[in-house]
C-alpha cells in the first residue's frame, strides 16, 4: 500500500490540503476559499466554523481525488495563518466571537498607548516582537473586554484561546486536545521565547487568564489522533508550524544564516539565526523557527505589506495590464525605469521602517515616462524592499546571507528574480517544489512518525529548480541610494 503525509494549510484566504508521497512529490491538492468579513474599516474577521468546515472539506476532497483511503495517511502536518485569534467555549466547542484576523487593526490605539507607557522594551526582550495589533495578545483582550460575560467565563476556566492550529486540532480531536506549537505561541506576544513559557507578567499586563491558553509543544511530535468521527482509522497529528516558519523549514533553511522570501500579496522574509535568540536593533522581529526534539531554532523575520499586490494594483486600478502574467513583458520592454521609483506604501511601510502613515508615491516622472517604466519600477520595488530587510537581517545577525531561497507566485517572474539577485549581489535559488509551506508542515509531521528518517533525508528531497546568479558587472549603488532617498521622502511626507 502506498503511504502519504497530508499537510493542512489553513491560510488567510483559503484552506488547502496537500498530499505528499515519500519522495516529497505533491500527489494532489484541494483548495477552498472562504469568506472575508470586514465589519468596520480596519477590521478583518473570519468565521471559525467556516475555517473548520472548509479545512475538513478539502481534507476529504484530496483523499477522494487521489483515490486514497485514510489507512494510507501516516500523519497530518498543520500549518496556518498566524496570529489570527479564536476564543471558544470549552464545554460547547462554540466560538464566542469571530476569529480576529492578523490584519485587523482594531487594537492599534491600545498598542500605541502601551508603547507610550513604556512597555516596548520589555515586550521585545521577552517575546522578540514589537508591540503591534498584528499579534494575538491585544486581540484576545479585545474579545474579553467586548463580548458580554466572556471575562467571567474565562476566569472560571471555561474559555479556550487558540491560534488557527489549536482551533483545527481541537476540532480534529473532537475537543480532546488543546495544544499549539512554539512557532505559533511565539506570535501571540504572550510567550517568552527565552524561557519557552507563557509569560506571567505579560498575561497580567494584557489581563488574560492563563487557563485559556493551549499547552505549547514542539513542532514535530504526535500531539493526538483524529477523532473517530473523521473515519474509523485514527490518524496521528504530528507536525505544527505557523505558515512562514513552515516555509523556512520547507525550504530547508536549516543552517544558521540561511534565509527565504515568500513573494505573495506581501512578502515574508525569515532568516535562520541558530539556537539563540538575537534582539533586533533594526526593527525586525525575533521569532521561533521550529523546535524538533529539544532543539529550538530561532529566526529573524521582516514583512513587506505590498509585494505581489503591486502587480494587482497595476492590473486592477491602473489597468495597464490585463493579467498579472503580462507585467514581465511590459516591464522588460524598456531597459531601465529611466529614473522612476515607486514606493508602494499603500498600507503603510512594514519592516524595517514601520510607518503606518506612509502612502504610495511615484518619484522621478518625466514627460517621457510610460506605463512600461512604471511597471518596471513596480517590480523593482519588490526587490528593493526585500533588499532593505535582508540588510537589516545581516546587521542584526552579523551574518552575510550567501543565497536567498525564494517561493510564492511572483517567483514565476524572471525579471524580478534577476533584479533581486543583482540588487542583493547574492544568488537567488528557486526550488522545484514551490509549495514550501505545505512541504514544511509535511516534513515536520513525517519526521515525527518516522515516514522520513532525519534532516539528511529531507535535504535530499528538497531540490533546486534554478539558481539566478547576480550580474556582477552591474553597478546599482546609485539606484539603491535613490531608492533610499525615495523611502525617506515618503516617510517625511507622511509625518
Ligand atoms: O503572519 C501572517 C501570515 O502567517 C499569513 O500568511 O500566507 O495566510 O497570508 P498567509
Amino acid at each position: 500500500m502506498k503511504e502519504y503525509i497530508i499537510a493542512l494549510d489553513q491560510g488567510t484566504t483559503s484552506s488547502r490540503a496537500i498530499l505528499f508521497n515519500k519522495k516529497g512529490d505533491i500527489v494532489n491538492i484541494a483548495q477552498k476559499e472562504f469568506q472575508q468579513i470586514y465589519p468596520k474599516s480596519g477590521w478583518v474577521e473570519h468565521d471559525p466554523q467556516e475555517i473548520w468546515s472548509s479545512q475538513l472539506a478539502v481534507f476529504t476532497e484530496v483523499l477522494a481525488k487521489s483515490k486514497t483511503k485514510l489507512e494510507s495517511i501516516k500523519g497530518i502536518g498543520i500549518t496556518n495563518q498566524r496570529e489570527t485569534t479564536v476564543v471558544w467555549n470549552r464545554r460547547t466547542g462554540e466560538p464566542i466571537y469571530n476569529a480576529i484576523v492578523w490584519q485587523d487593526r482594531r487594537t492599534a490605539d491600545y498598542c500605541a498607548k502601551l508603547i507610550k507607557d513604556g512597555h516596548l522594551e520589555k515586550v521585545q526582550q521577552k517575546t522578540g516582537l514589537l508591540i503591534d495589533s498584528y499579534f494575538s495578545a491585544t486581540k484576545i483582550k479585545w474579545i474579553l473586554d467586548n463580548v458580554k460575560g466572556s471575562r467571567k467565563l474565562a476566569e472560571r476556566g471555561e474559555l479556550a484561546f487558540g491560534t488557527i492550529d489549536s482551533w483545527l486540532i481541537w476540532n480534529l480531536t473532537n475537543g480532546e486536545k488543546h495544544v499549539t506549537d512554539v512557532t505559533n505561541a511565539s506570535r501571540t506576544m504572550l510567550y517568552n521565547i527565552n524561557d519557552l513559557k507563557w509569560d506571567k507578567d505579560l498575561l497580567e499586563l494584557f489581563d488574560i487568564p492563563e487557563s485559556m491558553l493551549p499547552e505549547v509543544k514542539s513542532s514535530s511530535e504526535v500531539y493526538g489522533e483524529t477523532s473517530i468521527e473523521l473515519g474509523s482509522r485514527r490518524i496521528p497529528i504530528a507536525g505544527i508550524a505557523g505558515d512562514q516558519q513552515a516555509a523556512l523549514f520547507g525550504q530547508m533553511c536549516t543552517k544558521k544564516g540561511m534565509a527565504k522570501n515568500t513573494y505573495g500579496t506581501g512578502c515574508f522574509l525569515l532568516m535562520n539565526i541558530g539556537n539563540k535568540p538575537v534582539k533586533s536593533e533594526n526593527k525586525l522581529v525575533t521569532t521561533i523557527g521550529w523546535q524538533i526534539g529539544k532543539e529550538v531554532v530561532y529566526a529573524l523575520e521582516g514583512s513587506i505589506f505590498i509585494g505581489g499586490a503591486v502587480v494587482q494594483w497595476l492590473r486592477d486600478e491602473l489597468k495597464i495590464i490585463k493579467k498579472s502574467s503580462e507585467v514581465e513583458a511590459l516591464a522588460t520592454s524598456v531597459d531601465t525605469t529611466d529614473g522612476v521609483y515607486l514606493v508602494p506604501a499603500f498600507a503603510g511601510l512594514g519592516a524595517p521602517h514601520w510607518d503606518p502613515n506612509a502612502r504610495g508615491t511615484l518619484f522621478g516622472i518625466s514627460r517621457g515616462t510610460t506605463d512600461a517604466h512604471i511597471a518596471r519600477a513596480a517590480l523593482e520595488s519588490i526587490a528593493y524592499q526585500t533588499h532593505d530587510i535582508l540588510k537589516a537581517m545581516e546587521a542584526d545577525s552579523k551574518t552575510k546571507i550567501k543565497e536567498l531561497r525564494v517561493d510564492g507566485g511572483a517567483t514565476e517572474n524572471q525579471f524580478l528574480l534577476q533584479f533581486q539577485a543583482d540588487i542583493l549581489k547574492s544568488t537567488v535559488v528557486k526550488p522545484k517544489v514551490t509549495e514550501t509551506t505545505a512541504m514544511g508542515a509535511a516534513f515536520l509531521a513525517g519526521l515525527a512518525v518516522g515516514f522520513w528518517k532525519d534532516l539528511n533525508e529531507l535535504q535530499a528531497i528538497w531540490q533546486e529548480d534554478k539558481q539566478i546568479a547576480p550580474n556582477k558587472t552591474l553597478k546599482l549603488s546609485k539606484n539603491l541610494e535613490e531608492w533610499n532617498r525615495a523611502v525617506k521622502a515618503v516617510i517625511y511626507w507622511a509625518n
